[in-house]
C-alpha cells in the first residue's frame, strides 16, 4: 500500500477535496502511487479561492474605465520605409549571429479539429498531405540554410501529447533537423471542476488533468531548463507561434529587428479585423500598458465604435503571433513563478461518479481554467504592434470545414503560393471570385520568400499552372 502522508490528507480535506481519496484503498500500488503523485502536484490552498470566484461564480471581465485602442506600426506606412529596411537589415544579422530561436505552443488538445494525435501531426498540405510539424521543421531549415545559422526550435507539449510528439519527430528523422537544436518541453496541467466546484475525477486513480492553457509557457519555459538553455546559446530574441498557423513566418527578421531596435520586451503582429465582431483579441490600452481584450468581452457599443473616416477604432486584432526578448521572460518568471489570470471555459467532461463508473455527459458538466500567454502583455515595460498581412501569415486551423478550418487553410496555402508564383510571372488560373482555381504547393524546404521564390520559377522553367491542376513544387 502506497503511502500518502497525514500532512497531504489534511491539505485536502481542508480544501473541502477529500472526496478524491474515496477509492484510494481499493487501488493497486502502481494506481496509489499515480494518483499520490498527481496530489502532490495540485496547490491545494489556492483551490477554494478558485473555486468560488472561477467556477461556483461565473466571472467577469472588468473593463477599464479608461480603455483606448492600441496604435501598431502600418504595413504599408510609407513614412516607415527606412525604419523597416533596418529592422531587416537587423533581423538578418541576429539571426546570422544565432540569437534568434522559434517557441511553438503545441500543448492545445485540439477539441474543434477532433483529430486523436497530437495537432501539429496533422497532414495539412493540401497536395503533399505535409504535416504542420513539417511546414515549420523545412521553413527553419531553410532559413538556416538561406542565413547560414542554427535556429533552436522549443516545442511545447502537454503531458498528454509529449511522448506522441517526439515519437512523431523521431520517426521522420527530425525532418532533418539538428536534434541538438530542438528542445521538448511540457506544460503544467489543472484538475477540472464540477460546477459544484468539486474536482472531478477521469478514473479511480486520476484527477480529470487538463492542460493550463498557452499562458503556461513562460513559466514552463523555466522549469523545463529551456530559458537556460536559451542563455547558454546566447538566444535574445523568441519568435512565439502556434501549432495550427503553417502560413506563419517562423521568424521574421523584420519584426524580431523592430523588436530590438525599439528596445521592447514584447512585440505582437496585429491584423486589421475585418468586422467589429471579428473573432480575433482586441489590442488595447490601459494605463499606459498594452493588453488584449476577447472578442466575447469587448462591448459591443466599444466594438462598433468607428473613427471620422469610418474605420474602427478598435481594428486591431490579434492572430497570437508574437516575439519575446529573452530577457522579459528571465525577468517575468525570475522566483521560478508567474501566476498570470485564469480563464473560465465550460466543457463536458468525462469524469467518475460516487460508484466510480465513467461517465460521458450531454452537456457541459464542468469547467477548465486557463491562461493565456497575451495575459503577460501588460506585464512588459514595451511593447509594439506591428501590421502583418492576413493572407500572408494566418490561416488558423481549428475545424475540419467552414471559418479557420483545414478546408479554408489549405485554400489559403494555394492562394498564398498562388501569389507568389504570379509575381513571378506564372500564369495562375482564377476563379470568377479571383481565387485561385489549382492546388498550389510550395515547399518550404526550398521557398521562404519572394526572392526563393524567383529562384525556384527560374530553375523550374515554370510558366502556367491549369486550371484544377495539382502543382506541388
Ligand atoms: P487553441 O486555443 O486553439 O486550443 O490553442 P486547442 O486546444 O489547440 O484547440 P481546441 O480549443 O481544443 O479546439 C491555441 C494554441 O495554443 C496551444 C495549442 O496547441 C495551439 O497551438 N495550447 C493551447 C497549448 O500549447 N497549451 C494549452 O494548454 C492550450
Amino acid at each position: 500500500m502506497a503511502e500518502i502522508s497525514a500532512e497531504l490528507i489534511a491539505r485536502i480535506t481542508a480544501a473541502g477535496q477529500q472526496h478524491v481519496l474515496r477509492f484510494f484503498d481499493e487501488l493497486s500500488y502502481d494506481d496509489q502511487e499515480n494518483l499520490k503523485s498527481q496530489l502532490e502536484a495540485v496547490n491545494w490552498e489556492s483551490l477554494p479561492a478558485l473555486a468560488a470566484e472561477y467556477v461556483v461564480k461565473r466571472p467577469e471581465t472588468a473593463i477599464p474605465d479608461d480603455l483606448a485602442p492600441a496604435g501598431y506600426f502600418r504595413i504599408s506606412d510609407a513614412g516607415m520605409a527606412k525604419r523597416y529596411a533596418e529592422a531587416d537589415a537587423r533581423g538578418i544579422e541576429l539571426l546570422k549571429q544565432g540569437k534568434i530561436c522559434c517557441l511553438t505552443v503545441a500543448g492545445g488538445q485540439g477539441t474543434r479539429l477532433g483529430f486523436d494525435a497530437p495537432k501539429g501531426t496533422y497532414p495539412i498540405g493540401p497536395v503533399s498531405n505535409r504535416t504542420l510539424f513539417e511546414y515549420f521543421a523545412s521553413s527553419i531549415l531553410r532559413l538556416s540554410e538561406k542565413y547560414n545559422c542554427s535556429i533552436p526550435w522549443y516545442i511545447m507539449t502537454s503531458p498528454i501529447n509529449r511522448a506522441a510528439t517526439e515519437n512523431f519527430f523521431k520517426a521522420h528523422n527530425f525532418f532533418g533537423l539538428a536534434e541538438k537544436d530542438l528542445f521538448f518541453f511540457t506544460q503544467g496541467t489543472m484538475p477540472a471542476f464540477g460546477l459544484d466546484g468539486k474536482l472531478l475525477m477521469s478514473s479511480k486513480s486520476s484527477l480529470a488533468l487538463s492542460p493550463d492553457g498557452h499562458g503556461g509557457t513562460l513559466l514552463a519555459l523555466r522549469r523545463s531548463g529551456a530559458l537556460d538553455k536559451m542563455k547558454q546559446d546566447g538566444t535574445e530574441i523568441v519568435s512565439y507561434f502556434q501549432v495550427d498557423n503553417p502560413l506563419v513566418p517562423v521568424v521574421s527578421p523584420r519584426f524580431a529587428g523592430l523588436l530590438a531596435l525599439e528596445n521592447a520586451e514584447v512585440g505582437a503582429i496585429v491584423l486589421s479585423k475585418t468586422g467589429p465582431f471579428e473573432k480575433l483579441g482586441n489590442f488595447c490600452m490601459s494605463c499606459g500598458r498594452t493588453m488584449i481584450i476577447e472578442y466575447s468581452d469587448l462591448p459591443a457599443e466599444l466594438a462598433e465604435k468607428r473613427n471620422a473616416d469610418g474605420s474602427l477604432q478598435y481594428s486591431a486584432g490579434s492572430p497570437a503571433i508574437h516575439v519575446f526578448s529573452r530577457n522579459y521572460i528571465e525577468r517575468l518568471t525570475a522566483g521560478n513563478s508567474l501566476q498570470l489570470p485564469w480563464h473560465r471555459a465550460d466543457k463536458k467532461i468525462a469524469s467518475i461518479n460516487d460508484a466510480g463508473e465513467l461517465c460521458t455527459p450531454a452537456d457541459n458538466n464542468g469547467v477548465k481554467l486557463e491562461s493565456f500567454i497575451f495575459d503577460a502583455l501588460p506585464l512588459a515595460e514595451k511593447v509594439i504592434l506591428f501590421e502583418g498581412d492576413r493572407n500572408e501569415l494566418f490561416a488558423p486551423t481549428k475545424n475540419l470545414t467552414g471559418v479557420d478550418s483545414v478546408e479554408s487553410c489549405r485554400r489559403m496555402i494555394s492562394d498564398r503560393n498562388a501569389r507568389r508564383l504570379a509575381a513571378c510571372g506564372v500564369d495562375i488560373p482564377r476563379n470568377a471570385d479571383g481565387s485561385c482555381n489549382a492546388e498550389i504547393e510550395i515547399d518550404p524546404r526550398l521557398v521562404c520568400d519572394d526572392a526563393d521564390a524567383a529562384a525556384l520559377v527560374a530553375a523550374t522553367g515554370l510558366k502556367a499552372i491549369l486550371p484544377g491542376q495539382k502543382v506541388a513544387l
